[in-house]
């Protein structure tokens, strides 16, 4: 049985990591370097080394003050609503991560399902093979735009020039972009933004969550962080502007006690001289995967998005197949397992997410099994 489903890593933490993560735990055995209740907001330590080797590269400035450490980027990206009125119209993509669908449902934002699966209360920007799976704007006003880029599920990206479509946008009709880059480390294409901010005026209207979890294996360890620029304004339902940085430190210092040290200290080793390359490699193997995945399925005749500036392969079901015919058929015919796109949403129907977050010899034997079966 070879597992190719959820999107969680197979490598264990880099050496550079590990050394940083257990000195971190000697430092909290000794009196004098005992860590207790850190900043909410994370050290700033950790947020000044984000800013300087992850954003200041790509011409983005930030202060420390804007980056928020957190443990991770599901949770950040499900906590955002705490700082939104309920009234707030929330546009998210179909087919999504989950997430973004089931904590609006959860906040009691969307009302009931219709048999199709769409909550009457949400706006859906189908994402489909004719808009090659990046949205249209939504046709009525919403107030907050859930974006992800690098996208789970469709592995596609967006250009600056389409992402620039959306900052005008959420400028032009007071909304807030919710931006996850969570596979943003991922991107192989130099022409592709890695964050929202590297397009003008996203400072006034966006919000980014970003995580180590796939970036540098913390799916366990757990770490991630959210950018609140300080000029991001939103407007109350009386019509008063609100800075939303103040309103998420309030809410993570209410309700939130930071990360762990030793964990913040690890995560800090990720950008140093000695743990970005060891990170990186392993970024480069489970790329590598996806080419494997994507050449080999293409070849065969199978058609494929993603897999190029993402960890996701989305691959078009063979003979028009339903998503979980195919997932049935994988799983008891070549021992496979995948995600079945429907999962995502009703437009992911047809489709399934096969992930390359795994072993090498068990990515080439999935592949082989299944151009055995279904290759042309
Ligand atoms: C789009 C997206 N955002 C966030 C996450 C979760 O990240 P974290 O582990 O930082 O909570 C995932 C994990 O699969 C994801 O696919």
């Amino acid at each position: 049985m070879i597992r190719l489903g959820i999107g969680d890593v197979t490598k264990p933490l880099v050496p550079a990591v590990l050394k940083a993560f257990h000195a971190g735990v000697d430092d909290m055995a000794k009196g004098s370097s005992f860590h207790g209740y850190g900043p909410e907001q994370g050290y700033s330590w950790l947020a000044q080394t984000i800013i300087d080797k992850s954003y200041a590269p790509l011409g983005v400035e930030l202060k420390t003050s804007e980056v928020f450490i957190s443990d991770g980027s599901k949770c950040d990206s499900s906590n955002i609503l705490d700082i939104f009125h309920l009234s707030c119209k929330v546009a998210i993509g179909d087919p999504v991560y989950p997430v973004y669908n089931d904590t609006n449902v959860m906040v009691g934002r969307t009302g009931q399902a219709n048999e199709q699966g769409y909550y009457e209360g949400l706006v859906y920007m189908p994402c489909t093979e004719e808009n090659n799976f990046s949205p249209a704007l939504p046709t009525e006003k919403v107030d907050i735009i859930y974006l992800c880029y690098p996208n789970n599920p469709t592995g596609t990206v967006a250009t600056k020039e389409q992402l620039k479509v959306w900052v005008d946008y959420a400028l032009a009709n007071d909304a807030v972009i919710l931006f996850d880059a969570a596979y943003e480390a991922f991107i192989t294409e130099a022409h592709i933004p890695h964050s929202i901010y590297e397009i003008e005026g996203a400072k006034q209207c966006a919000i980014e969550f970003r995580s180590f979890s796939k970036t540098a294996g913390f799916t366990g360890v757990r770490c991630g962080l959210t950018v609140v620029p300080e000029a991001l304004m939103a407007t109350t339902e009386n019509g008063e502007k609100v800075a939303l940085n103040q309103l998420w430190n309030r809410r993570q210092c209410t309700k939130f006690n930071g990360v762990s040290y030793p964990v913040q200290k690890a995560a800090a080793a990720v950008y140093s001289d000695e743990g970005w390359p060891q990170v990186k490699e392993i970024i480069d193997y489970y790329m590598a995967n996806a080419k494997i995945i994507r050449e080999g399925l293409e070849a065969a005749g199978i058609t494929c998005y993603g897999g190029v500036n993402a960890p996701y392969i989305w691959l078009k079901t063979p003979a028009g197949m339903t998503s979980w015919d195919f997932f049935d058929k994988l799983l008891n015919e070549c021992f496979v397992v995948g995600t079945p796109g429907s999962g995502f949403g009703p437009s992911g129907e047809g489709y399934f997410r096969l992930s390359a977050f795994a072993e090498r010899d068990n990515v080439e034997e999935a592949v082989k099994r299944i151009v055995e079966k279904w290759g042309k």
